[in-house]
Order: C-alpha cells, then sequence, then structure tokens
C-alpha cells in the first residue's frame, strides 16, 4: 500500500526556533524535496507576510511534480491568501481540544465545529483541494473529535488529518482516534504527529497501521520544540522494517542523506550524531566487537546498508578499538603493517582513549607513522616548490609547485596574507584534478613568545563532501599551515584512489 508523504519542513520545520528562510531559500529546498520523491509541500503559510506569500508563489509556479499546500486558519483571509498565492491545495485548521477553546480561540465546541465547516465550504467554493486539520486532536474529546470529522467531511473536505499537536498520544492512542476518523469521514486520513515524548514517528506509524494513508512530516525531524515526525525515519521504516513490508512510499531513499544535509545547512540546525538514519554516527562504528562483525558481515551491526540513504560506513578508532577495526582504517589510507606493529599502535590508541581524547584520523595517522616511521606512510602529493612574498603595499602572492602522483603542478595566487595566499595557490591545483576544498582552517599557538611554535589543524572536502583532517606543528605559520593542507590532501586523494580501486 502506497502511503503519501506530506512534507510540511517549509511550514512546520520552519517555525523551529531560529529558523527564517527567504523566499529563494525556500524555492531552493522545495526543489530538492521534489526530488526526493514527496508527494506534497506544504510550503508556507500565506497570509503570516508578504515574503512568505511570494515564497509559497514561487514554489507553486515553479511546476513541481509534487502537490503544493499552504496553510490557513478557518478564516476568509487565510483562505484568499493561500489562493493569490497561485495555490491550489489548502490545509485549514483549527483547535478543537477544550484548552485551546477556552484559553486560546475563547469560542465554544460548537463555534468551532461551525468555523471549520464554513471554511471547508469556502475553500470548495474557491476551487481548492481542501485538507482539514483538528488542532490539538490527541487532548480533544474522543466523541467531539468525531463528530468534527464527520462534520468537515459532509462539508466536502477532501482529506482530514490528526494533529498530534504537543506529541501527547501514545500509539495505541493514535491507532484508535485514526480507527474513528476512518470510520466517521471515509475520507484519506493523514497523521501529523510531534515529537515532544520522543514518539513522533511510533504515533506516525501507528496511526498509518490503523488506517492513515499519508504522513506529515519533515526532514531531520525539525519543527516546534521536540521537531514532527521525521521523514527520513518514517519512510525508512516504511521501507525496511518486516513488520511494515505491505507500506511503500514513493521516496528515493538514496537521495536521503544529500537532502537531510543540504536542509540542515540551509536552515542553520545542525543534525545530532546521534540520530537515526542521517546523524553523523548513524553508521559509525568504533567498539571492536562490531567494527570486527561489520567487516564479516554489514548486517551484524547494521540494520540496512548505509548505500541506502547515501551514505558510507565509517569506522571509528578509540579506546573500545579492535585490531581489524584499526587495521581496515589504516588501509583506508593505504597504510600495511606486521601484527607487532599494529598491537604497537593500537596500545598507544587506548592509552589516549584513557585519557579522554578524541581518536580522529589525524591521530591515529601520527601514531602509525610514528610507529612504521614517515616512509611507512604513503604519500602521493609532495611540496616539491614554495616561496611567497607579503609586504606593506603589495599583496600577499605565493608560489606553489607540486608533485602529484609523478606529474607536476604549478599554482600561483594572492590572498589577504601569506596564508590565504599559499592556500589559495594549493587550492588552485587540487581544485582542478580532485576538487579539494580546504574547508575548516584553526590556528593555535603552543608555546609563548616570537619562537612559539604553531599548531594548524585543516579539514579537507572532496566532492562528495567527505572529509580528513589533518594537523602540522612548526615554528613558522605560513609553512607549517602549507604541510598541513599538503598531508590533507594527500589523505583524502590517497583514500579515494584506494575506495575507486575496490570498487572497480
Ligand atoms: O501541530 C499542529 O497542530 C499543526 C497544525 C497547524 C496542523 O501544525
Ligand atoms: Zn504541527
Amino acid at each position: 500500500m502506497k502511503i503519501r508523504i506530506f512534507d510540511t519542513t517549509l511550514r512546520d520545520g520552519e517555525q523551529t526556533i531560529g529558523v527564517s528562510l527567504s523566499p529563494e531559500q525556500k524555492l531552493a529546498i522545495a526543489k530538492k524535496l521534489d526530488d526526493l520523491g514527496v508527494d506534497a509541500i506544504e510550503a508556507g503559510f500565506p497570509v503570516i507576510s508578504e515574503g512568505e506569500s511570494k515564497a509559497v508563489k514561487m514554489i507553486s509556479d515553479e511546476g513541481l511534480s509534487c502537490e503544493i499546500a499552504g496553510l490557513a486558519r478557518t478564516n476568509k483571509k487565510d483562505i484568499d491568501a493561500a489562493v493569490d498565492a497561485g495555490l491550489r491545495y489548502v490545509h485549514t485548521f483549527i483547535a478543537t481540544s477544550d484548552i485551546h477553546l477556552e484559553y486560546k480561540l475563547k469560542m465554544t465546541r460548537e463555534q468551532a465545529l461551525a468555523k471549520a465547516i464554513e471554511a471547508v465550504e469556502y475553500g470548495k467554493s474557491r476551487g481548492l483541494q481542501v485538507e482539514f486539520s483538528a488542532e490539538d486532536a490527541t487532548r480533544t474529546d474522543r466523541e467531539f473529535l468525531k463528530k468534527v470529522f464527520g462534520e468537515v467531511a459532509k462539508a466536502g473536505a477532501d482529506r482530514v488529518n490528526i494533529p498530534d499537536t504537543v506529541g501527547y498520544a501514545t500509539p495505541e492512542y493514535m491507532a484508535e482516534i485514526t480507527r474513528d476518523t476512518v470510520i466517521a469521514t471515509k475520507l484519506p486520513v493523514s497523521v501529523h504527529c510531534h515529537n515532544d515524548f520522543g514518539l513522533a514517528v511510533a504515533n506516525a506509524l501507528s496511526g498509518i497501521h490503523a488506517g492513515a494513508t499519508c504522513a506529515h512530516v519533515t526532514v531531520n525531524g525539525i519543527g516546534e520544540r521536540a521537531g514532527n515526525a521525521s521523514l527520513e525515519e518514517l519512510a525508512m521504516a516504511l521501507q525496511c522494517l518486516p513488520y511494515e513490508q505491505k507500506y511503500e512510499t514513493n521516496i528515493k531513499s538514496e537521495l536521503i542523506y544529500d537532502t537531510s544535509r543540504f536542509i540542515s545547512k540551509t536552515v542553520g540546525i545542525k543534525v545530532q550524531p546521534n540520530k537515526a538514519i542521517v546523524g553523523d554516527n548513524a553508521f559509525g562504528h568504533e567498539s571492536g566487537i562490531h567494527t570486527h562483525g561489520v567487516l564479516n558481515n554489514p548486517l551484524t551491526y547494521e540494520p540496512i546498508s548505509p548505500e541506502l540513504v547515501g551514505r558510507k560506513r565509517r569506522l571509528h578508532v578509540g579506546k573500545h578499538a579492535g585490531i581489524h577495526g584499526m587495521n581496515a582504517m589504516l588501509e583506508e589510507f593505504g597504510v600495511k603493517t606486521t601484527e607487532e606493529q599494529s598491537k604497537l599502535i593500537l596500545e598507544k590508541i587506548k592509552v589516549l582513549g584513557d585519557q579522554g581524547k578524541q581518536i580522529t584520523d589525524v591521530e591515529l595517522l601520527s601514531i602509525a607513522s610514528d610507529v612504521l616511521g614517515e616512509k611507512g606512510i604513503k604519500r602521493i602529493v609532495h611540496l616539491t616548490g614554495f616561496s611567497v612574498s607579503t609586504g606593506i603595499g603589495t599583496m600577499p602572492y605565493a608560489f606553489v609547485k607540486l608533485n602529484i602522483d609523478g606529474k607536476d603542478y604549478i599554482g600561483t595566487d594572492y590572498g589577504v596574507g601569506p596564508v590565504d595566499a599559499a592556500l589559495n595557490a594549493i587550492q588552485k591545483i587540487t581544485g582542478k584534478i580532485s576538487e579539494l576544498k580546504i574547508k575548516d582552517y584553526g590556528l593555535a599557538s603552543i608555546s609563548g613568545g616570537s619562537t612559539a611554535l604553531c599548531e594548524v589543524t585543516v579539514t579537507i572536502e572532496d566532492a562528495n563532501r567527505n572529509k580528513v583532517s589533518s594537523k602540522s606543528v612548526g615554528e613558522d605559520i605560513v609553512t607549517t599551515s602549507v604541510q598541513a593542507v599538503i598531508d590533507g590532501i594527500n589523505r583524502m586523494m590517497l583514500k579515494n584512489i584506494l575506495n575507486e580501486k575496490q570498487i572497480s
């Protein structure tokens, strides 16, 4: 059975504290959502501002494949604003719980019901597809909720939605009121679940089991307070969990991660590392037992393959690491060790781990080079020439010569300072040959005085947004920065070359 995905990232998601999007940003997100395969997008709440109305209009004019809806209260002004924004589909709502009626709307139940019916009739008279929501449905008197849904169905609503506005439902109750609603309306029923108790996806699934055919969701689960049911969790649960096998969606799962990253960046809300499906750690393994299992058969500790959602597996070393996982990580950088060397490297990692230190690629490779000597670490990028000129009245200028895999490359560039000029010159070469970018740059002074040692940390990112870090310590800021960048580029290229070899 096909479950319809109604994405409200651009409406409920935008109600996340601190999020405010320009019309252009909203359009860019809408296009991504359409590519992802959502069936409907709630593009906004047109009546709230000119910018919002413009954004909704831009989205509705774009000719996307999915349906475009807009939110409206149960009044003519809001519904007219939706029509003016070019919409053919309105999502109209009024609260039905006694607490909202008494303290927010100052209305009786009968008055709210009358407004709901009037809005549905008006929406239909304007030629719209009308979806009606009984806000705070899960705290609404159950008999009254049935009555409201039954009456709006009679008034001509095309669809009804059950909002669990404050995430108050349990899966059992969500199922009960979904069944009530299906019987009372005989219409397609949607569920709209908030995550205040971490139950949004479970409640949405339960609503679906009880007969709902559509779920309102947001990417990364963003939304008011604790957010909404997350698109990626619900879609993957429907696609992969054994109990859900009779359901499917139109979501192109391999685009999920890219969409999540794009939306996180555009709205400025980071995804928590342990977030299911899209968090940094969702396909990461550290403990020796797990990495060993995953290396033998990924299904031992991964319920689904990371590639299914557009991701890659990530191995990590730390205090819980085992020899197999560590060797696999070193091999990603072309480092081969004897049994004795592996044991030594692992011992050092455990000492650092016991001191509470994080062991990144940088530390792992520097421990490995301590144990194996520099020769043990393969390099494909060599710095063969470098000069930089700076002064007052002239713009800093750098010349860089690199030998990459036996071939010479020259890069020159200006910068706001000598480090900037040098990094720009390197980037000119590497940007051309493998689309590598210097993503982050950090500088710290290790000791005091004019001969202080400096520590430079950089992150290099490739075209697929894979990242590696590297660190260099030295007396001269410019050459230390150049060394750190070259090391990072070297690691990234090595990793990518070895990866390609593995694939082909
Ligand atoms: O959570 C909610 O109740 C809503 C309504 C506007 C449907 O977002
Ligand atoms: Zn909501």
